[in-house]
């Protein structure tokens, strides 16, 4: 479904990504794992045409996308949650989830009521403004969102980062849910998080893929269990 071939991306004269490539299978959650400034959000970005890589191809459902601005990338059906979780501070968490719908325009699965369905605790909070929420709820709830576009497939940006383990836990629940329905690439610090709900991983250090395989090949070797695993 999502095939990145040897990316190169700049920031200016920085040169982040140094020939990065991974695929996607339809059906699958993918991991990347990765430790401060491995190069994580910089292959969303990448992927999501926030920060077209200068070297490289990107094919997404068959096709060449790469250097797509986000908003046609969205129209493919490629959903992306950033780190920077934001939520409208003023609308309910409900109105919240009948904006993103509308906006979205794809048919697709998902309705706000069978959204609410998949997250019980945005249903106890739906009429609570989205303001009032704390950091986890509101990363539920941009997750939620990102779904009422329909998306074929969605982009994670760490979204356990500084959230409560109960909430870990919900999201957990949620991703092994959604899985069936969207295919995922989940970008992580917290491997032992990603690893339960990842088929496959690849591990990127300095703007270079250095090891994938399997969540079995990945839960097995030494150096990702020294790096990445031994929290
Ligand atoms: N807008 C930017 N301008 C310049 N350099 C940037 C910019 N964004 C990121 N970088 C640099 O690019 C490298 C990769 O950053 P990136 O955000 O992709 O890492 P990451 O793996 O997502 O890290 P984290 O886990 O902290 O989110 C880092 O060295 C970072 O300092
Ligand atoms: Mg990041």
């Amino acid at each position: 479904m999502l095939e990145v071939k040897d990316i190169h991306t700049y920031y200016g004269d920085s040169h982040v990504l140094q020939g990065v490539s991974l695929e996607v299978n339809r059906g699958e959650v993918v991991c990347l794992l990765g430790r401060n400034g491995a190069g994580k959000s910089t292959t969303m970005k990448s992927i999501m045409g926030l920060v077209p890589p200068r070297r490289g191809h990107i094919f997404f459902m068959g096709e060449e996308t790469t250097g797509l601005p986000p908003y046609r990338m969205v129209k493919r059906g490629m959903a992306y949650v950033p780190e920077d979780r934001r939520v409208f501070p003023h609308l309910t968490v409900e109105e919240n989830l009948e904006v993103a719908h509308i906006a979205a325009r794809r048919e697709g699965r998902w309705t706000v009521k069978g959204i609410l369905e998949v997250f019980p605790m945005l249903e106890r909070l739906r009429h609570r403004k989205g303001g009032h929420l704390s950091g986890g709820e509101q990363q539920l709830l941009v997750i939620a969102r990102a779904l009422l576009a329909n998306p074929t497939m969605l982009l994670l940006d760490e979204p356990c980062e500084g959230l409560a383990p109960i909430i870990v836990e919900e999201l957990e629940k949620v991703i092994l849910e959604i899985r069936r329905e969207v295919t995922i690439l989940l970008a992580e610090q917290n491997a032992p998080f990603a690893l339960r709900v990842s088929h496959r991983g690849y591990v990127i250090e300095k703007g270079r893929i250095k090891f994938q395989g399997t969540r079995e090949e990945l839960l097995a070797n030494e150096e990702v269990q020294s790096r990445y695993l031994a929290l």
